[in-house]
């Protein structure tokens, strides 16, 4: 795992568009793998800021976003379809139909696990995928005890999931108890993983990542340490006193 530190929230954003925008410009075709949340949204103004300014095209670019909530449609305010239209798809040339969402609202989920992953293997697979950390290691909406071989599948959120997520609904109520999201070994498939890190509340997460915790399932994000090709950016606050090594 290669880990570059920057100075704060905006510094990583910059620094993931420019890493993304490159790999972009080298394969105009790319197979991006995108990630919802606080985290990316920065990254997202940085690629539109790009996109209205120097032109980079998205137009044979094919999208894959980790997971959705289940029970929300795409034009819920909270639905993780929704968010992509909203921070990145509707400002950027990219053709809507080559973004894909697991669906929330799919009549068997069993299927849609599928026909995701199948979807998924059927473009070649994800070149590069950008990830967030949950505070308690999860990657995707892979809490801690998923295995490692799981592909696409159904999941129950953890209280602290939960509870980070809240902020976005207007009642704790509200937030789904579950959603669909591909599996350890479906992010672990990615030809490159591009993870950011930023906030205090993710210092501890971070630590256990990087400070020779073991691999272990308990920790979802762990199984990082087994990719060939991991770029962290993580703000300082993120690496805090860590003695980074990697
Ligand atoms: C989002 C996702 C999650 C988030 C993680 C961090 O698609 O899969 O793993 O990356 O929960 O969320 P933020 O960025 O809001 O701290």
């Amino acid at each position: 795992m290669k880990i570059i530190e920057v100075q704060d929230y905006q510094q990583m954003s910059r620094r993931a568009a420019e890493y993304i925008i490159k790999k972009v410009v080298q394969n105009p075709s790319i197979n991006l793998g995108l990630a919802t949340g606080g985290t990316p949204i920065g990254t997202y103004k940085c690629l539109i800021e790009d996109h209205q300014k120097s032109g980079t095209s998205y137009q044979k670019v094919t999208t894959f976003n980790l997971d959705e909530y289940i029970g929300l449609s795409g034009d819920n305010e909270n639905s993780y379809r929704y968010f992509m239209d909203n921070q990145l798809f509707n400002y950027i040339n990219i053709n809507k139909a080559n973004t894909n969402v697991p669906s929330g609202i799919a009549a068997d989920f069993q299927e849609e696990c599928k026909r995701y992953e199948d979807l998924i293997t059927k473009h070649g697979g994800i070149d590069l995928q950008i990830l967030g950390i949950g505070s308690n290691g999860h990657i995707g909406f892979n809490e801690p005890g998923t295995s490692f071989s799981s592909k696409t599948h159904i999941v129950e959120l953890e209280e602290s999931t939960i509870q980070a997520n809240a902020r976005y609904f207007n009642r704790i109520e509200e937030v789904p108890t579950k959603a669909i999201t591909m599996g350890i070994s479906t992010i672990m498939k990615s030809k490159e993983i591009l993870l950011l890190v930023s906030g205090e509340e993710k210092r501890e997460a971070l630590a256990r990542l990087l400070d020779g915790e073991i691999i272990h399932e308990s920790f979802p994000a762990s199984v990082l340490k087994n990719h060939p090709c991991v770029t962290i950016i993580a703000d300082k606050v993120a690496i805090a006193d860590l003695k980074v090594q990697c």
